[in-house]
């Protein structure tokens, strides 16, 4: 299959020219016979890699508890739109409902809506999540208007990025382009100032060698959700991995197995992401008209909802194997050495609306910047 999907990436190079690596990415990723997210199996501990909701039921509940909270803030609309973007195997969303199955005021008038390219996935989130009706969407454009809540979990870092290399003329972009034995290599294309107008500014003057990263796709997403909750109540939340501020890359990387790989030797079989760049992103949602809260720590913020209280809570009822997983489970969320500090979380919300539970200061500064790569 990979060899396949190679060939065919080597196939479109030669007809049209070297590729950004956001286009490979997105072949990568999205092809529909061979991308990678055509395939089963791809999350959890048999997968290649895993996520906060596959190791801890407590991290779904307490953005269950958070949207409740916010549906409160938010005058308790009727409808309530709940989305979640890119919702993996449905775990997240699982968990979230269960929680809101104890506010029947809150959980009848919830209209789910999942935004899932993946159809090994969408079928996967159907077994779990039919109860609740959930509708599937393959682009945010399409959610209906009303007040909503938009949750997302990993989803930012698997959208496709651009990069671009300062070389002595300049910056220009970095292509995927093919060697003569028809092997995927990276190489620069010209120096060119258009490209030195999209890296970011913060960066433009960064030396020789420098790797800079956006992610378009990214920046369009906070673009129509801040337009979006100017003009209509709602709020998201975005928990992933990624930086604030903005500093060079590359982090652009392929994981197969729980073991990082060659992000050009077998596309189609390795999951790609590259860590999320808050402040662009908040930028960008700032300047469409919402409101941002955070980063902070994933750790500061699962903390300041009760992780600890719901750990108490749940490790009380449970035998003494099952006590120790969820303790290990909340331990790798928490951990600034594991999941805790890499993993940020922000909010958008309308303008206006109070801080959220989790984000008591807008920025914190107490936090050591968020530059580390796991
Ligand atoms: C890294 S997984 C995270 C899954 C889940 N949120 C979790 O925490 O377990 C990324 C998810 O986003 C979905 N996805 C990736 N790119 C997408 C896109 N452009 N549109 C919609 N869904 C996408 C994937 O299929 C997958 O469900």
């Amino acid at each position: 299959m990979s060899e396949g999907l190679a060939k065919k990436i080597a196939r479109r190079i030669r007809a049209e020219g070297p590729l950004t690596v956001a286009a490979y990415m997105a072949m990568a990723l999205h092809d529909r016979e061979a991308g990678y997210y055509a395939r089963r199996e791809l999350i959890g501990a048999f997968g290649d890699f895993t996520t906060a909701p596959e190791i801890s039921q407590i991290f779904g509940e307490l953005i269950g508890l958070w949207c409740a909270e916010l549906w409160d803030r938010i005058g308790r609309p009727d409808p309530l739109i709940l989305t979640e973007l890119g919702p993996g195997r449905g775990m997240l969303m699982s968990d979230l409902l269960r929680v809101t199955d104890a506010l029947p005021g809150l959980r009848r008038t919830l209209r789910v809506f999942l935004v899932e390219a993946s159809p090994a996935l969408r079928a996967e989130q159907q077994q779990r999540l039919c109860q609740a009706h959930p509708e599937w969407l393959t682009r945010v454009e399409e959610i209906p208007e009303g007040p909503m809540l938009l949750v997302a979990n990993e989803f930012l870092d698997a959208l496709p990025i651009r990069q671009f290399v300062r070389g002595p003329d300049g910056w220009s972009e970095r292509m995927v382009g093919v060697d003569p034995e028809n092997r995927l290599i990276f190489m620069d294309g010209p120096a060119n100032p258009g490209a030195s107008l999209l890296v970011p500014e913060e960066l433009r003057c960064q030396g020789l060698g420098a790797i800079a990263e956006i992610c378009p796709a990214a920046l369009a997403l906070a673009s129509t959700l801040g337009a979006r909750f100017a003009r209509q109540p709602g709020a998201a939340l975005f928990i992933d991995y990624g930086y604030f501020p903005t500093i060079p890359g590359p982090t652009l990387r392929a994981v197969q197995r729980h073991r990082p790989v060659s992000v050009l030797a077998a596309p189609g079989t390795a999951d790609l992401s590259a860590h999320v760049d808050f402040a662009g992103f908040a930028e960008a949602a700032r300047a469409a008209g919402a409101d941002v809260r955070g980063p902070v720590s994933q750790g500061r913020f699962l903390t300041a909802l009760g992780a600890r209280l719901r750990l108490a809570a749940l490790s009380a009822q449970a035998a003494p194997a099952q006590r120790q997983e969820l303790e290990s489970g909340l331990r790798r969320l928490l951990d600034p050495d594991e999941m805790g500090h890499v993993f940020k979380a922000m909010a958008l919300i309308s303008p206006g609306l109070p801080s959220p539970a989790g984000f008591d200061r807008n920025v914190d500064k107490s936090e050591p910047a968020g530059n580390d790569h796991p």
